[in-house]
């Protein structure tokens, strides 16, 4: 995710994001297919180009980059899950119906595959934060005390080594990683000199990032190019690093480890790397407590990691089929749509492919909604809007009756 920005300029925001997109786009790494229960469906990369060859960007932006019609996908809501973006794509239908016939467009049709990758990259997108305000962050690093041991640009402490170095890098993913790499020898030093161990909250280390580029006196300003973060490789490492022996294999927590998906659902990469670091000294002694090595990372490891921990969120699990059956009756489905072999107007359900997963449900209900959108409006009924975690409850009450239970 770090990008070609060549000046540390806080102004640059629209090209820092420009270079990301661009970084993103053209690595083609960091596939995410839905192969197993091992992996995140949808592919975030191929979403983005889905994006632009559907036309989203005509109405939709990121980071203020694309169409103003609808709203910006870097700003609106992080923590949503698939499912739930899936409802608020379904939501916004008749929106498009009506733009589409005005325009004399075709309307827009998905495969599963198509349509998982293109909400993979909508939730992927709000992972990635501005860069940080260097003035800001000088501050952070004076308070912070990290001045007292470490030299930028020629000014500080000589305790340690200077951390010119880092302002090849333009996110705080590499200052996370070195400081949890020698998070150990830090804090014992730290803790020698009776001074704080330092806590990062929000955008801080982020802040301090833009400061340490800003002054830095490394001769060569050229960023070094990270892949973007990969959660399904993240999640490889969250298992072979023996994260999951304390937090779980889906990172619900266990008796000896908080669950990780309420701690870092709402929180962008570099708030995650500052929480990863403020636990790190009480994770270490748990580590020891427990005869497990302190796990290090080398180079986009740790952001492979914390992409996974993002994407937490993003798959649903549970929901509940009686809440799913009242869904399906008050949003009107059940008026159109018989699940008995009844007569009706729209396809019976039960023996609808559509109702095996809910990826493939949400696929079914976008590519038909022109036509369940003209059979509403000779009803003259409202269009059905999901909110929460109705889509959810929906699909698995579906899907139940396709398993005949
Ligand atoms: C003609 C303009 C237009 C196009 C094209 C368009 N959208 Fe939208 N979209 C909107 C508007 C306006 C809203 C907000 C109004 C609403 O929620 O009904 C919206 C809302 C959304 C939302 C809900 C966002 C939220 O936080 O509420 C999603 C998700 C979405 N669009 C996805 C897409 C995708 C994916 C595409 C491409 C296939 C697309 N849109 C194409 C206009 C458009
Ligand atoms: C009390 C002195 C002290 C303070 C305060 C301190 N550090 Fe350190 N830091 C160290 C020492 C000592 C090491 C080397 C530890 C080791 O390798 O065992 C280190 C290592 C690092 C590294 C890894 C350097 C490398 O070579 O890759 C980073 C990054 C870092 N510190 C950042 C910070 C930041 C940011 C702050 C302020 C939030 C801070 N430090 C505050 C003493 C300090
Ligand atoms: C030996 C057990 C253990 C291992 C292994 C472990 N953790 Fe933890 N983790 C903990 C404990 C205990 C806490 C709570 C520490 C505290 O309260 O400061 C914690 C806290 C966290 C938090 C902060 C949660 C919050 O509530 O904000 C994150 C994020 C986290 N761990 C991620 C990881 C990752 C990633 C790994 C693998 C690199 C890992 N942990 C390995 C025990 C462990
Ligand atoms: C006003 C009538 C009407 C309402 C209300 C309605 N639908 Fe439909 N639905 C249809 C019609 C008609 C079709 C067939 C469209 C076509 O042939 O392209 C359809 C098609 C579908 C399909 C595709 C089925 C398949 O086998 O491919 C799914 C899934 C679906 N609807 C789900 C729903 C859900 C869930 C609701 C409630 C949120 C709903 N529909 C509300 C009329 C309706």
């Amino acid at each position: 995710m770090l990008t070609a920005l060549q000046t540390p300029n806080q102004g640059s925001l629209r090209f820092a994001v420009l270079a990301v997109l661009c970084c993103i786009w053209a690595s083609g790494a960091g596939t995410v297919h839905a192969q197993s229960d091992q992996s995140f469906p949808g592919d975030p990369i191929a979403g983005r180009r889905i994006f632009v060859a559907r036309g989203c960007d005509r109405c939709h932006a990121i980071w203020g980059n694309g169409g103003t019609l609808g709203p910006d996908f870097a700003l609106v809501g992080a923590g949503r899950s698939l499912q739930q973006l899936a409802g608020m794509f379904w939501n916004h239908t008749p929106q498009m119906i009506q733009t589409v016939q005005v325009k004399g467009f075709q309307w827009p049709t998905f495969s599963e595959e198509e349509l998982a990758d293109i909400i993979s990259y909508i939730y992927y997108v709000k992972l990635f934060d501005e860069p940080g305000d260097p003035v800001l962050g000088e501050r952070w690093f004076r308070e912070m005390r990290c001045v007292e041991c470490h030299a930028v640009g020629g000014e500080g402490g000589r305790t340690a080594l200077p951390l010119d170095g880092y302002a090849q890098y333009i996110a705080p993913l590499m200052l996370a990683t070195g400081m949890w790499n020698h998070g150990s020898g830090m804090q014992a030093r730290q803790a020698a000199e009776r001074g704080p161990i330092p806590s990062f909250r929000g955008r801080e280390m982020a802040d301090i990032q833009a400061y340490i580029r800003e002054v830095s006196n490394l001769q060569s300003r050229d960023v070094i190019f990270l892949q973007p973060p990969d959660p399904n490789t993240g999640r490889g490492l969250y298992l072979r690093k023996g994260c999951s022996s304390c937090h779980g294999p889906n990172g619900g927590g266990t008796r000896f480890g908080p669950d990780l998906r309420s701690a870092t659902s709402q929180l962008r990469v570099s708030e995650i790397a500052g929480t990863l670091w403020n636990h790190s000294s009480q994770m270490a002694t748990a580590m020891r407590a427990r005869g497990i090595a302190f796990p290090r990372f080398a180079g986009k490891e740790m952001a492979d990691v914390i992409a996974f921990l993002y994407y937490l969120r993003f798959y649903d699990t549970g929901g509940d089929a009686r809440v799913g059956e009242v869904v399906f009756a008050q949003k009107g489905c059940a008026s159109c749509h018989a699940v008995d072999g009844g007569a009706s107007i729209g396809p019976d359900l039960s023996q609808s492919d559509a109702i095996l997963a809910p990826i493939r449900l949400a696929t079914a209900m976008w590519n038909h909604a022109p036509a369940m959108y003209a059979v509403i409006q000779l009803e003259q009924a409202d269009w059905p809007r999901f909110e929460g975690a109705e889509m959810r409850d929906l699909a698995v009450y579906l899907s139940d009756m396709a398993a005949g239970k």
